[in-house]
Parts: C-alpha cells; structure tokens; sequence
C-alpha cells in the first residue's frame, strides 16, 4: 500500500478504486490546500492526485522524497513542473479526450452567448425592462457563414471547428492541426478548414477561439499588439488557460472599441475577483473555469486520473502520461 494525497474530493466513485488499493488521504475542502499545506500533506506520500489549481513547482517535489507518481485531474498540466518531476523519474499523468466534447460545447455556449448579448438580454428580463418586442434592441452578431480563428487546432480546437462546420463557418488555424481535419471537413461540404499566420487568422477572423496549451511561449500570446490587428467586431474566446491573455491588454482593446467582445471560461488571476476592472469593461462575459463541468466528463477525468495513479505507483506507464520516465 503506498501513501497518496488526493487534493480535493472528486464526482463518482473512482476515488473508491484508489482507496481500496492504497493508503489515501482527501482534502475535503471547497478551497484547495494553501501551498504550504499541500507541501507538508504531500511530503510522506507516494502519490499524488492533483487539480489545476494546485502548483507542483521544483521544491514542492524536491520536498516530497518518496513521490513516485503525479496524476493531474486535468488535460492541462501548466501547474506541474514538468522537468522537474523528470528529473526525478516521477510519472505525471493527465486526462485527455474525456473533456474534449464537453469543453467544445462550453466552447461554443461562449461564442453564441456572446455574439447575441444572451447575458444583457437576460438581465433585462430579471429587471422589468422587458418592455415590448424592439425591432432594433439586442441586435448581435450572426454566427452562420462568419469566420472563425481557432489558435492551436489539438484535440479541443479540432472539435470546436467540427461544431463550427455545422453553422457553416469558415474555420481558419494555426498552430497543431496536420493532416485530417481539413480534408474532412472540405469533404463534408459545409464550410473551409485552411491553416494560416497567427497574423492573419487574428486579421480576417470575426471570432477568435484559444485552444493552445499555456506554455513560455503562449504566455500573453494575445497581448496588446495581437489585440490591435483584430477586427472592430470581433470576440475573442478563450476555454484554455487565463494567461494567454494579457488581461490588461484585453481589457484596453475592450474599452478602446478595438475589438467588439471577449467571452472568457479562464482568467488571469483564477478565481477573478468581482471587482476586477475587466469585469466592468464592455462585452465581457467571464464563467468560472466549467469547460468541462458536465457530469460525465468530470466523472471519466476522475476514473482517468485514478487510473494514471494506480498505474504510476504500479511502476507501469499511465494509460496518459505526458512525459517519457527513465
Ligand atoms: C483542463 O482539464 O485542463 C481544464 O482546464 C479543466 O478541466
């Protein structure tokens, strides 16, 4: 049996499986474990389940002598150093696909809430200003037969552009994609696929939808420059991670009439707080971070990420694990 720390409770009863197997302790908090407190829970264990809101950093692990595997229950692992867990031939898993639909429809519910004003027209009805039916009120953008910009087209991006297919979109990429999609997507007759510039997707498209990883090189890739050569009437979209975004920068480009809205599933900082400047800046829609909050997607995470543990403390390769162990 080996000693492992599970940082938060998870949906279903995969935690079940791990507990029958090992020796585990749960946070059971809403918040997750102050740093210092996952430092000191994690220094005894051999297994670690983590969430994205939990840093893995060099000296947490280098803190943790016996740590043998990581599981994140997340497709993202931007909150794990990765190099140094290598160094230390400790296997670090995470879990992809299972979300992969479910982050597309939140995706999408961005997109469509934003280009037709759902949450102003909705407000409206709570406060009494539904007065009659307005010939010129609420008046959005339309989504069928307008272009879409998906930047990093991997597995999310590629299911985004299947959704935007069927509204008869042009889909632009860049970033990921090869071979597959395109000839698919041309096939089924609806729509175009073609790869181009970062330059020129943030140029021609009227929705621009993120889906890179957050990476040194992603970090505020949408900063003021990138901002400025968007169309007046674009929306940005962004189900990745917070700082890809330069929020200073969006926030300007949005009070400036740059560009025309930004619908936001993640932030920089998480959580936002509610008296955040971007907040109050015009067509912003912000959620906290539910792009894969359905009951299924969050279950299958918990049953992956079990199953990335059990294996990584097994001393066997996890069924995902994003990095080859020495
Ligand atoms: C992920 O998995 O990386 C998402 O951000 C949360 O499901």
């Amino acid at each position: 049996m080996a000693r492992c720390f599970v940082t938060r409770s998870l949906p279903g009863p995969a935690l079940d499986r791990l507990r029958t197997a090992h020796d585990v302790e749960i946070w059971g908090e809403r918040l997750p474990p102050a740093y210092e407190e996952l430092s000191a829970r994690a220094a005894n264990a051999e297994g670690l389940l983590t969430l994205l809101t939990d840093r893995v950093d060099a000296a947490l692990i280098e803190h943790c002598p016996h740590l043998r595997a990581i599981s994140n229950y997340a497709v993202g692992y931007d909150n794990i150093d990765i190099d140094a867990a290598s160094a230390r031939s400790i296997a670090v898993g995470n879990t992809p696909d299972v979300l992969t639909e479910a982050t597309a429809d939140l995706t999408f519910a961005l997109l469509l809430a934003a280009a037709r004003q759902l949450p102003e027209a909705i407000a409206s009805v709570h406060a009494g200003d539904w007065l009659t039916w307005e010939p010129a009120r609420y008046l959005g953008a339309a989504v069928q037969g307008a272009t879409l910009g998906i930047v990093g087209l991997g597995r999310i991006g590629r299911a985004v552009a299947r959704r935007a297919l069927g509204f008869e979109m042009t889909v632009l990429y860049a970033g990921g994609g090869g071979p597959g999609l395109g000839e698919a997507a041309r096939d089924g007759g609806a729509g175009t696929v073609s790869e181009v510039s970062l330059s020129e997707l943030l140029e021609r498209s009227d929705f621009v939808s993120l889906h890179c990883p957050l990476t040194p090189a992603t970090h505020h890739l949408i900063d003021a420059a990138a901002l400025e050569r968007m169309r007046p009437n674009a929306i940005l979209v962004n189900s990745a991670r917070g700082p890809i975004v330069d929020p200073e920068a969006l926030r300007s480009a949005l009070v400036a009439g740059q560009i025309a809205g930004a619908a936001l599933d993640v932030t920089e900082p998480e959580p936002l707080p509610a008296d955040d400047p971007l907040l109050s800046a015009p067509g912003v829609i912000v959620v906290p971070h539910i792009g894969s909050a359905t009951r299924q997607a969050r279950e299958q995470m918990a049953e992956l990420a079990v199953a990335n543990l059990l294996a990584g403390l097994d001393g066997t390769p996890m069924p995902h694990q994003v990095h080859a162990v020495a």
